[in-house]
């Protein structure tokens, strides 16, 4: 290809976008409330793999998913060895919390609806699970949702995870209060390899201080 001078020039423009981009910080991930069903007893299983429970036989009910987060300071270095608890209910809607005893959704014995991960090196952190449903409350119905109280070097954030496309995402009235509403939207990615049929997401979490 003969490289013209138009070539050099978009060229150059497009290093020194990128170069800007790059060197631009990115926006914090927003908290969200913690809501009433953190676990007042935390599980002894607590792994990666919340589809099953140590010393059960069976697997959780609902449609399997993996989560593939990553934890950033805003320059998007890595954050390592965060703490990462999170908590969900189960595919019929349900917490394993006294608090939602007059919830008629069942409880799943083989799931394990709470975890305690740590990041990696490269900031990153990965469990499976399965899809929770929506819920009712006394104050409007929540969209699917995972709950997560991430502890960096020298901060705290607690928050959610929602998942992209869902019906109710435009009017669940924590989601609403999001500010930027991207930054607790997980991205859909193929599943992956290994592990066709689970549904495969990806969430950066962005933490102010680091
Ligand atoms: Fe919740």
């Amino acid at each position: 290809m003969l490289v013209t001078r138009r070539h050099l020039v978009v060229g150059a423009a497009a290093v020194a976008s990128f170069s800007a981009a790059k060197a631009q910080k990115l926006v914090a991930t927003s908290a969200q409330d913690l809501g009433p069903f953190y676990p007042i007893v935390r599980p002894p299983d607590h792994d990666a793999d919340l589809t099953r429970v140590t010393g059960r036989g069976g697997v959780a009910r609902g449609r399997p998913i993996n989560v593939i987060g990553r934890v950033v300071d805003l320059q998007g270095n890595a954050v390592t060895n965060a703490q990462v608890e999170l908590w969900q209910c189960n595919s019929e809607g349900r917490y394993d919390h006294p608090g939602d005893r007059a919830n008629p959704a069942a409880l799943d014995p083989n799931f394990q609806g709470f975890a305690r991960l740590a990041t990696d090196r490269d900031g990153q952190f990965k469990f499976r699970s399965v899809k929770p449903k929506d819920y009712d409350t006394p104050i409007g119905r929540r969209t699917p949702h995972i709950h997560f109280d991430i502890s960096g070097r020298s901060e705290r954030l607690v928050t959610q995870m929602y998942f992209p496309n869902e019906p109710l995402n435009d009017i669940d009235f924590l989601l609403k209060n999001a500010a930027p509403r991207e930054s607790v939207i997980a991205e859909a990615i193929d599943p992956l390899s290994g592990d066709p049929d689970a549904l495969a997401y990806r969430w950066t979490v962005v933490l102010a201080v680091g």
